[in-house]
């Protein structure tokens, strides 16, 4: 059997050291309850003694009766640890540096004196009968010796933990593979590591000291922390599971919205080439790869690791060289059936788009053919437009004019609105006359991003008692919603 790998999530307290980042009491524990639905293990929910703030989250934290445990982190100083303790925290993470640039220039301490506050940190945790995790911090430039005497010492003193931090991220995987195993000579309890990414290894340090023999790793959601942050959790739970073989309790379905939710609560984006969750990491260009792809996804995908094991979609993006046969092999998995006429217009579209420097995805390709396939049938439609002219002026409500065939007679109307879409729909119902068609809901994608992205419309619209939703896109925005905006209204009004 594999050995099982423990995963301590520090999202809530290295994790919102990110600069830039501070979350707000709901936020952290919309985030806990994330976590703990991912299955961590441990939750290092905040530092009690840094704010009010903070304290009032762990504890409310710790007391959600949450499946994962629930850490607080403290300096190893007795009124820290009073905080944790008070904020009722499962577990007491306290720390205290051993190397020697900190000893001098940031604590002005000696080793004697350091060693001291390590032991007495970690007997007070365990004389108030909770569990105890302790960091060397900067351990990796620490001296050895000296690191491996602390350690012993607080393992003596009850720390059910020790963790071994990379604090400046100033590792790399042979020599953090080595430290731990020179570590894992004298530590008898569980080794944890804390690697920072300040060089990029952070993850490839963490798993290096799992093959050295830590049993605990920490991590934090899209790689957030201090810096250039802390190793990333998507990244090393999933090369444990499928690189290393190891288990760990990760749900790992959960992995992609864990990721989103913790993006738009702390308004940190991943890279889209991020691994396991960018937008990128299932998304695969036209050409050869699409083409593999589309036969069998692992010709151009990691063996063993898909999109949906993670709970994200893979995307095939059609750039300017797709072949008709690309678009058309893409049209049928959607179940779109198109003629070979539809077909090659299709086609064209996607190659001028490609032109244009944009990126067209599967949810893109769906629109286009949508939209096609709902202008092809003319005959049956009530309402057509035959012109329509902006008029924006700095300062001003933009006007629209509209020139559109009703039923086959010409009619003109010119109105303003809120914005520009707003007046070209309103100038749309004053031509046909029809003012109580509403708009009930409006959803803009730019689905590939970028201010020249793909605009791809869909809306709800009302007449009386009839409803109907309809669907525009076109490259510009104003467009797409009156090209859904007519689609709509030819379906209420026939
Ligand atoms: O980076 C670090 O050393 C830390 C400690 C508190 C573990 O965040
Ligand atoms: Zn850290």
């Amino acid at each position: 059997m594999p050995r099982k790998i423990k995963i301590f999530d520090t999202t809530l307290r290295d994790g919102e050291q990110t600069p830039g980042v501070a979350l707000t009491a709901d936020k952290k524990t919309e985030i806990a309850r994330a976590l703990d639905e991912l299955k961590v293990d441990i939750i290092e929910a905040g530092f009690p003694a840094s704010s009010d703030g903070d304290f009032k989250s762990v504890k409310t934290i710790a007391n959600l009766g949450l499946d994962a445990t629930v850490c607080g982190l403290a300096r190893a100083l007795k009124p820290d640890i009073d905080k944790c303790i008070d904020a009722d925290v499962h577990l007491v993470h306290t720390f205290i540096s051993t190397s020697p640039q900190h000893l001098k220039y940031q604590m002005g301490k000696t080793e004697e004196e350091v060693y001291a506050m390590a032991v007495s940190a970690v007997d007070y945790v365990k004389d108030h009968g909770i569990d105890c995790l302790f960091s060397p911090m900067d351990a990796t430039r620490s001296n050895v010796d000296y690191l491996k005497k602390v350690c012993i010492g607080v393992q003596g003193a009850g720390a059910k933990i020790i963790n071994i931090p990379d604090t400046v991220g100033q590792m790399y995987p042979h020599a953090m593979y080595d430290l731990i195993k020179e570590m894992r000579k004298v530590i008898t309890v569980d080794i944890d590591v804390h690697c920072h990414n300040d060089f990029g290894m952070a993850v490839a340090n963490t798993l290096a000291s799992v093959e050295a023999g830590a049993n605990q790793v920490q991590v934090a959601v899209n790689g957030l922390g201090e810096r250039a942050g802390n190793a990333d959790l998507e990244q090393v739970v999933m090369a444990l599971e499928i690189l290393y073989g190891r288990k760990t309790r990760i749900k790992t379905e959960n992995i992609y919205k864990t990721s989103k939710l913790v993006e738009r609560m702390t308004g940190i984006r991943v890279m889209p080439n991020f691994p396991i969750v960018g937008d990128n990491a299932f998304a695969h260009e036209s050409g050869i790869h699409t083409h593999g792809v589309l036969k069998k996804a692992e010709t151009f995908e990691p063996t063993g690791l898909t999109p949906d094991m993670v709970g994200a979609k893979r995307k095939l993006v059609l750039g300017k060289h797709v072949g008709i046969h690309g678009v058309e092999a893409k049209l049928k998995e959607l179940g779109i059936d198109v003629s070979k006429e539809q077909l090659k217009e299709i086609t064209n579209k996607v190659k001028s788009l490609g032109d244009l420097g944009k990126r067209v995805v599967e949810d893109d390709l769906a629109a286009i053919a949508d939209d096609l396939l709902g202008r092809d049938s003319k005959e049956k439609r009530f309402v057509e437009l035959a012109d329509l002219e902006l008029n924006l002026k700095f300062g001003r409500k933009p006007v629209a004019s509209v020139d559109i065939l009703v039923n086959g007679k010409r009619k003109k109307a010119t109105e303003e609105g809120v914005g520009p879409v707003d007046a070209a729909l309103n100038a749309i119902r004053g031509a046909i006359g029809e003012k109580d068609i509403r708009l009930d809901e409006y959803h803009l994608d730019a689905i590939t991003g970028g201010s020249n992205a793909l605009a791809d419309v869909t809306i709800r619209v009302s007449k009386g008692e009839k409803v109907t939703m309809a669907r525009g896109v076109h490259e510009d925005v104003v467009m797409a919603s009156v090209i859904a905006f007519l689609n709509g209204v030819n379906r209420l009004i026939k």
